[in-house]
């Protein structure tokens, strides 16, 4: 079957020319892009949609969340409004309302969250572990994430909890509960923060997660300054998450990282995060003029940043980070592809690239109500999402 979809008003594709069409049509075959050009060249297709000039661009990638978890923290969020700084240690209220939760309960509460996000335009997302914190409830975490997102992180190192010496606790993540999860997940990260895990337990967890066959990541620089960068690219990590206390020589690292033409650590900007913590903003502008490459992400989890709309992202990112339209969209949509290392690929082991507007790639799509992605910073917090096609399938 195939799908014609015309009269896009505004059509940016993201791919390697940054394109951006105007009045453009796009074919969808199967879960692939066949074709896309100019709407007066379009081929016939077995159906046809007419777009009515709304702006269309590839879903989002959603490279950072963390929405595996069950209860609630108003009062914190509460508190924290109220002047109280944000700290770690929050972490483990959610850790015990996740662990009391059934597996039905924690499943149909990811659903719902996948489901959110979809109807906001995410059509490849990633999520973490992390509120599981032991053996048992971190593999019950990967398993019913893998079964509901195209992506799943170990992130067993969040926090140390109440009780455990650290270094014996990070004996267990890189032992037995490494070994649970790894059947449910391709990538692991490790928080590297005052009261979480120092500079050597990351190194070590990075270690044997790698040793594993596992992709890194990391959360780094996000409440002081510290190794979280400078960790991540020494491993080699996909990307370096939050970044809102970077010195100059983390900011050299991560261009460094994508020199002579080397694919490097991408550094992830979670502008909820940063509104919702009120902490500073990384410096995206000045990241990108030094050759870094960015990523948008939501980071959706009911500690930091409870929302998982990255236009809600992309428009803070504009209007408050110094970034262009153009380069917000892709850093929420190519960027989140790049972090997650699913920016190229026709068919390759079965993974199409996303992130992108292609021919050969996956088929994701959003069409705006709205005549130009602009409007995602021009009528901030606005429901324009009108229509969303997730590999080929219209799924909102
Ligand atoms: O990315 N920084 C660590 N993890 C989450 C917060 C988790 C929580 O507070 O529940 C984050 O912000």
């Amino acid at each position: 079957m195939s799908l014609l979809i015309t009269h896009i008003g505004e059509l940016m594709t993201q791919d390697a020319e940054q394109r951006v069409l105007r009045d453009a049509a796009v074919v969808l075959e199967g879960e692939r892009i066949s074709w896309i050009g100019p709407a007066a060249q379009a081929p016939a297709a077995d159906e046809r949609h007419d777009a009515a000039g709304r702006a269309g661009l590839p879903g989002w990638v959603d490279s950072h969340t963390h929405v595996v978890f069950a209860g609630d923290r108003t009062k914190e969020f509460e508190a924290r409004m109220a002047g109280e700084p944000y700290a770690a240690g929050g972490i483990e209220v959610t850790v015990r309302a996740t662990r009391a939760a059934h597996d039905d309960e924690l499943d149909a509460l990811v659903r719902a969250r996948v489901a959110e996000a979809v109807a906001g335009g995410t059509t490849y997302l990633e999520t973490k572990t992390g509120y599981g914190l032991d053996v048992e409830h971190e593999a019950r975490s990967a398993r019913i994430a893998a079964g509901l997102v195209d992506e799943v992180t170990f992130l067993g190192a969040h926090l140390v909890p109440t009780g455990w010496d650290a270094e014996e606790y990070t004996d267990l993540v890189c032992g037995p509960m490494l070994d649970a999860v790894t059947p449910y997940v391709r990538w692991a990260d490790v928080f590297c923060e005052t009261g979480a895990f120092t500079p050597e337990q990351s190194a070590r967890v990075l270690q044997a997660c790698a040793a594993a066959g596992l992709g890194l990541r990391v959360h780094g620089n996000q409440l002081g300054p510290g190794a979280g960068t400078r960790l991540a690219v020494e491993f080699g990590a996909a990307s370096v998450d939050h970044l809102n206390h970077l010195s100059d020589d983390d900011v050299d690292a991560l261009s460094g990282s994508w020199s002579a033409g080397r694919t490097g650590t991408v550094a992830t900007c979670l502008p909820a995060c940063d509104l919702s913590t009120r902490q500073p903003f990384p410096p995206a502008r000045r990241l990108l003029e030094a050759g870094a490459q960015l990523a948008l992400a939501s980071n959706c989890n009911p500690g930091t940043s409870y929302t998982s709309s990255m236009g809600f992202c992309v428009a803070t990112a504009v209007l408050q980070m110094g970034l262009t339209i153009q380069e917000a969209v892709r850093a929420a949509t190519y960027g989140g592809a790049l972090a997650l290392r699913r920016h190229t690929g026709d068919d390759v082991d079965g993974h199409r690239a996303v992130g992108s507007l292609a021919v050969g790639h996956r088929a994701d799509l959003q069409l705006l109500d709205a005549p130009s992605a602009t409007h995602l910073a021009y009528r901030p917090g606005m429901p324009l999402v009108r229509e969303v096609w997730r590999a080929g399938v219209r799924v909102h």
